[in-house]
């Protein structure tokens, strides 16, 4: 992810409450102070070994070998290592293609005992193959910094008959639509990840006013949710249509809240139709 990088030095972040930079994530990150995030979100590249195209962007996803991808994310995840308070924690995203590898490299950077979840985002969309099961999930891997970290549990609506109306606290299966072709909060990047989707992983894993830092920030969901909850937020892309796009939604959530971007938060199954990657 950094093969192309030149290193330049950018301040890290302030105070202020939304930031978005553009840059290499694991050149800008080297320059930030540890233990000062409560929360690393991270959704890069899938390595679908095609770029990724949308009305509004487009970025590359293809490594020369599995090897190459992971030589090009470890130091992302080294620095989110350095980066979070020993009461914060790190939430992976990412599919079928790197989980297997991802974890492993979780399991060296952060310590197997700090392992919390693999958390599976059921998103319901796509067609089907006569060849397999259809593949209709992502996968999130979830680590602590240290045992200590902060979690409050998210609770969805029940499915049961029995509990119909009352809420439950959310299991390690997300089903969460992606986001619909009419959605309000459709930016036109591609792969752009649904709010309903960042807010609850926000609410659980990060306290009120804490600070979340994306370093693949692509349209800003996670800053945009963030901010919408009270937390303070940085995010980091190399693509300059990216940064527009997540500036853009910042400074509309900041003009007219939440409702301005968004269609309202739905948990549950439903359906969609725009891909997650
Ligand atoms: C899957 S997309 C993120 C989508 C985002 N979660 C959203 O909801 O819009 C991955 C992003 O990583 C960015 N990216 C890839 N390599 C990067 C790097 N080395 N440093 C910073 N950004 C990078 C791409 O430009 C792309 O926008």
């Amino acid at each position: 992810m950094n093969d192309r990088a030149q290193k330049h030095h950018v301040a890290p972040p302030s105070d202020a409450a939304t930031n978005v930079i553009e840059g290499d994530a694991s050149t800008i990150l080297e320059d930030w102070p540890e233990s000062s995030a409560d929360l690393v979100y991270l959704d890069p590249p899938f390595n679908t070994g095609r770029a990724q195209t949308g009305r509004a962007g487009t970025y590359a996803d293809r490594w020369d070998s599995a090897e190459a991808y992971r030589n090009a994310l470890r130091p992302v995840l080294a620095q989110a290592h350095r980066l979070l308070k020993p009461t914060g924690s790190i939430l992976l995203h990412c599919d079928w293609r790197t989980c297997h590898y991802s974890r492993l490299e979780l399991d060296g950077i952060f310590g197997e005992e700090n392992f919390v979840n693999h958390l599976i985002w059921a998103y319901g969309l796509g067609g089907s193959s006569p060849r397999r099961f259809a593949r209709k999930h992502d996968d999130i891997l979830f680590y602590g910094r240290s045992t200590s970290y902060y979690f409050d549990p998210p609770m969805v609506p029940a499915t049961s008959a029995r509990m119909r109306g009352e809420l439950k606290k959310a299991t390690d299966v997300l089903q969460i639509p992606a986001i619909n072709n009419m959605a309000r909060e459709r930016t036109g990047y591609p792969t752009q990840k649904p709010l309903a989707l960042l807010e609850l992983l926000i609410r659980a894993c990060c306290p009120a006013g804490g600070r979340v830092v994306d370093p693949f920030c692509g349209s800003g969901t996670t800053l945009v949710a963030a901010r919408a909850l009270g937390r303070r937020a940085v995010g980091i892309d190399r693509n300059p249509e990216a940064v527009r796009i997540a500036r853009e939604r910042l400074e509309r959530l900041e003009q007219v809240g939440r409702g301005a971007d968004s269609a309202p938060a739905e948990v549950g199954a439903g359906s969609s139709a725009v891909g997650p990657d």
